[in-house]
């Protein structure tokens, strides 16, 4: 889960994920990061922390961490909260970038619609509540589309 400061975004998405996947029991890993670093080793947001509780979900251990390119090895997918994302993974990743591996989240609950989730940072508590929002209609969606691909296999 991928977005550019993972502050807000990607650690609600981390968060979400990781507690569905445990509802669920499935064995998959997951984890966040962020492309510009600026925040690294920090927790998340306060509001993003306050929307995660709020729904029962503690994502305060989480700690910022940077993109590398050695993620593409590590993980199946990757996913971006936006489409700027993808230029900033692109450019992190060179030739190991793997565009198989990669689709913007909010692709998996609208498919090809290449919808972003807003960057909530400059704004006020609302835009985190939207992001959650968004993020847990995309994992539910991501779910069940891998649940149904891999029943198909
Ligand atoms: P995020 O939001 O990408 O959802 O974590 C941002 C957090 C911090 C910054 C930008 C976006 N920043 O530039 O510091």
């Amino acid at each position: 889960m991928v977005c550019l400061g993972n502050i807000c975004r990607s650690p609600l998405a981390e968060g979400i994920m990781l507690h569905k996947i445990k509802a669920a029991n499935l064995d998959w890993q997951v984890d966040s990061a962020g492309t510009n670093g600026y925040h690294v080793n920090e927790a998340p947001h306060y509001l993003s922390q306050r929307v995660a509780k709020k729904h029962g979900i503690d994502i305060s251990k989480q700690l910022c961490r940077r993109f590398v390119a050695e993620d593409f090895e590590r993980f199946d997918k990757v996913y971006a909260m936006a489409a700027d994302i993808i230029d900033e993974i692109k450019s992190i990743s060179g030739n190991k970038y793997n565009g198989e591996k990669v689709d913007l989240l909010m692709n998996e609950a609208y498919p090809g619609e290449n919808r972003d989730i807003p960057d909530p940072w400059y704004g006020p508590e609302a835009g985190y509540k939207t992001v959650f929002d968004m993020i847990d209609i995309a994992c539910d969606a991501l779910i069940n589309n891998t649940l149904k691909d891999s029943d198909r296999q």
